[in-house]
């Protein structure tokens, strides 16, 4: 790879799915680990603040970035063995994540159907765990590669090693901040069970006579179409604030003066609260504050309504913030990277 290859003022537009018009001083795509390598034995380049991009889909361009885009655009996946109870699965970083999963299907393997449709890179999916309807990656991940920009190696780390939480991971703390994700492999059961805990999509499954995995990822398509918009259409980064985990004490006090409160209690005897709900009840869902706005259908979701800059979905956020932290005492943290 030729450092020659790097672009300067490169407009992101394209490239966040917020479709926010902001530049990168300098951008690159990586196909490889010797690109990275590259990169780094660049002293100029190494030292520069460095954004490692993926599909976009969880990103706030609060202005421009002045410093190097590292573009994750590997593409590659494969089925690589049978080991015991699991088919082992392979993709590059830069793989379409709903592609990836719709790929699995066609090979046969189920264990990733409840994912479907998630905007994003198999690359990023990690980074934050990507749940929904009752899974989250870290459920079927086997394990990772990524370069270390600290020793210039290219590292595996197993599940444990990637201390996923609810939407987190060691990639979003100083200890794995160096570490730049080149592909992952997932665990898929050779038998598999449909995972229905989530109580919408049983739902939208009745009447369906042993649902398949195929049948599963339809009625998980079906459902995030009717609520969640598409990035293509209005900009958008998914869910903007993560659901607020609270003691159970708390829970119960705010069940008293709100019984219709949406909550799920965890494993932990902790509550998680359904963010949606508080936004929705504050009166945001459909409103609008500049050219950034609260979708229509799922209060959760910031939209772009055409021209929003990143300082126009900030400014929704904190005035969202405030209202439900006003009303319900608890503080909305922010989902998407902000940058
Ligand atoms: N609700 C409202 N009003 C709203 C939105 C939601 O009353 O405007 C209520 C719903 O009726 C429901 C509850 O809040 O009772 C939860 O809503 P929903 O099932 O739509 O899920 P969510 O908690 O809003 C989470 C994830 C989504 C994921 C869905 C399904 C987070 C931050 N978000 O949303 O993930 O698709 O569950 O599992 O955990 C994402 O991370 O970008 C994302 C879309």
């Amino acid at each position: 790879m030729q450092l020659s290859l790097i672009q300067h003022s490169f407009s992101l537009r394209q490239l966040n799915t917020f479709g926010i018009d902001a530049r990168a001083r300098h951008y690159l795509r990586v196909e490889s680990a010797d690109d990275l390598r590259a990169v780094f034995a660049d002293p100029a380049l190494s030292a520069m603040p460095r954004l490692v991009l993926g599909g976009g889909s969880n990103l706030l361009l609060t202005g421009d970035y002045d410093g190097l885009v590292l573009h994750m655009c590997g593409a590659g996946r494969e089925v690589l063995a049978r080991d015991g109870d699991v088919t082992l699965v392979r993709a590059a970083a830069g793989e379409q994540w709903h592609r990836f999963v719709l790929w699995t299907l066609e090979q046969g393997l189920g264990g990733l159907e409840n994912l479907s449709l998630i905007p994003g890179t198999v690359g990023a999916a990690p980074i934050q765990n990507i749940g929904a309807y009752g899974a989250e990656i870290k459920d079927s991940f086997h394990s990772l590669t990524a370069f270390d920009t600290a020793t210039g190696q290219v590292r595996t780390l197993t599940g444990p090693e990637c201390r996923f939480g609810y939407r987190d991971s060691i990639f979003k703390h100083a200890a794995g901040a160096g570490l730049i994700v080149l592909d992952v492999t997932f665990a898929l059961p050779n038998d598999w069970q449909p995972n229905l805990r989530y109580a919408e999509l049983a739902r939208e499954l009745e009447g369906v006579q042993a649902p398949g995995p195929r049948a599963v990822s339809d009625a998980v398509i079906a459902i995030r179409s009717r609520k969640l918009p598409d990035p293509a259409v209005i900009g958008n980064a998914g869910s903007f604030f993560k659901n607020p985990v609270v003691q159970a004490g708390q829970c119960a006090a705010l069940l008293e003066q709100f019984p219709t409160l949406v909550h799920y209690p965890q494993a932990d005897g902790t509550e998680k609260l359904a963010a949606g709900w508080m936004i929705d009840q504050c009166g945001w869902k459909g409103k609008s504050l500049g050219n950034a706005g609260v979708y229509e259908k799922q209060a959760l979701v910031l939209v772009n309504r055409g021209g929003a800059t990143g300082a126009d979905v900030v400014a929704l956020a904190r005035a969202i913030q405030a209202d439900v932290q006003a009303r319900f005492g608890v503080l909305l943290e922010p989902e998407p990277v902000f940058i």
